[in-house]
């Protein structure tokens, strides 16, 4: 090995630039390597000419990004190179184009700093291409398989707890029910930690299906209990009883993140006659210095994944488990996204504590 490329690929969040000084670190210092940083996701090998930047021990990548939110290399969402969209609305199979892109640079090694989506389609691509790739979870909805936890988590956590702690103040003074939006399209993490940490009394995750009765017979109870204010944490992606995406009978069938709030907010002042007020989140949880966890993470992450290029142990992914570092092989990863276990120990402490988390035996 010489030569390797590294990108962040999918949506982004706090701690990617901690993974690329670890990664530069290693690969350069340790192994003198050259290291290419990829610009914008896969864009960067299927654009030409190619983009990229060297990242080397003097530059930014050695030094000062360790702190810095987003991803000094860019990245994109809807970069699929098999179902690459085009300006008129159609699409373009141009995994060609980032093999070539690949082979250009004489790279020997890419690493991939990518949530699950993302990790599925660097996969076909690294096969289709021989491409050597060894992969880093990263994502704020905590759902990439065989990891406990990925980069961003633990400070989106942070940022959705603050936010309950500010929402619980002015909450109790103006006697009110407090929503609070949160990122998980797919899985409850988000909600489910930042809820019980945060102090919630109702937590609303995809995994578990709600009924509106649940969340204001639950409201009732707080104020039968002597207390006239309220928190609500729901993640974007929950589903109600029969199925339904609350979501998308809200508006209209369109799945787009920022609604659910609005809709539960409705029923409940109907039904509870407590106003009710909504804070849709958004990328605030993306954003932001990483928490100590996930740069301690992302540094963890950054040298393991480097080693195992040097091992030329391709197609893995480096993963958190049991109080350490190990891999697994790609394909036992992309199986799509890890989410809550709703009799698992997170679901149990929040009936233990009252909260209402859904339908039980869902
Ligand atoms: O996948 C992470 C995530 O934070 C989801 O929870 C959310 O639905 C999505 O990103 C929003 O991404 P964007 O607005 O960048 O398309």
């Amino acid at each position: 090995i010489r030569r390797i490329g590294v990108l962040t690929s999918g949506g982004d969040c706090a701690g990617l630039n901690a993974v690329i000084r670890a990664v530069t670190h290693r690969a350069v210092g340790t192994y003198g390597w050259k290291v290419l940083g990829i610009l914008d996701g896969t864009l960067g090998l299927m654009d030409r000419p190619l983009r990229y930047t060297e990242l080397d021990l003097d530059g930014f990548a050695g030094h000062d990004i360790l702190r810095a939110g987003g991803t000094v290399l860019g990245t994109i969402n809807k970069g699929d190179p098999f179902n690459f969209p085009m300006p008129d609305g159609g699409f373009m199979d141009r995994s060609l184009d980032f093999v070539d892109g690949f082979h250009r640079l004489e790279l020997d090694g890419l690493i991939v700093i990518g949530g699950d989506g993302s990790m599925r389609i660097l996969k076909k691509l690294c096969d289709k291409g021989s491409i050597g790739m060894v992969g880093v979870p990263k994502t704020i909805d905590n759902d990439v398989e065989g990891t406990e936890y990925a980069v961003g988590f633990s400070t989106a956590v942070n940022v959705v707890t603050e936010a309950l702690d500010r929402l619980q103040a002015t909450a109790a003074s103006h006697h009110r029910v407090m929503i609070l939006e949160v990122m998980g399209r797919d899985a409850g993490h988000i909600a489910m930690n930042a809820g019980i940490a945060g102090g919630a009394d109702v937590i609303l995750v995809p995994e578990m299906p709600y009924t509106l009765d649940g969340i204001t017979q639950r409201i009732r109870t707080v104020q039968a209990e002597g207390r006239s204010h309220a928190l609500i944490v729901v993640a974007e992606g929950v589903k109600t009883l029969d199925g339904q995406s609350a979501m998308q009978r809200h508006t209209g069938g369109e799945m787009r993140y920022g609604g659910i709030g609005a809709y539960l907010s409705d029923h409940i002042e109907q039904a509870t006659n407590i106003e009710t007020r909504v804070t849709i989140l958004g990328h605030v949880q993306r954003g932001g210095i990483p928490s100590m966890r996930d740069r301690l993470l992302a540094s963890v992450f950054g040298v393991h994944a480097v080693d195992l290029l040097a091992q030329r142990r391709f197609g893995r992914m480096v993963a958190w488990q049991n109080r350490g570092a190990i891999d697994l092989p790609l394909e036992d990863v992309c199986i799509g996204p890890r989410c809550l276990d709703p009799k698992g120990p997170l679901v149990h402490t929040a009936h233990g504590l009252g909260i209402y988390v859904g339908e039980a035996g869902c």
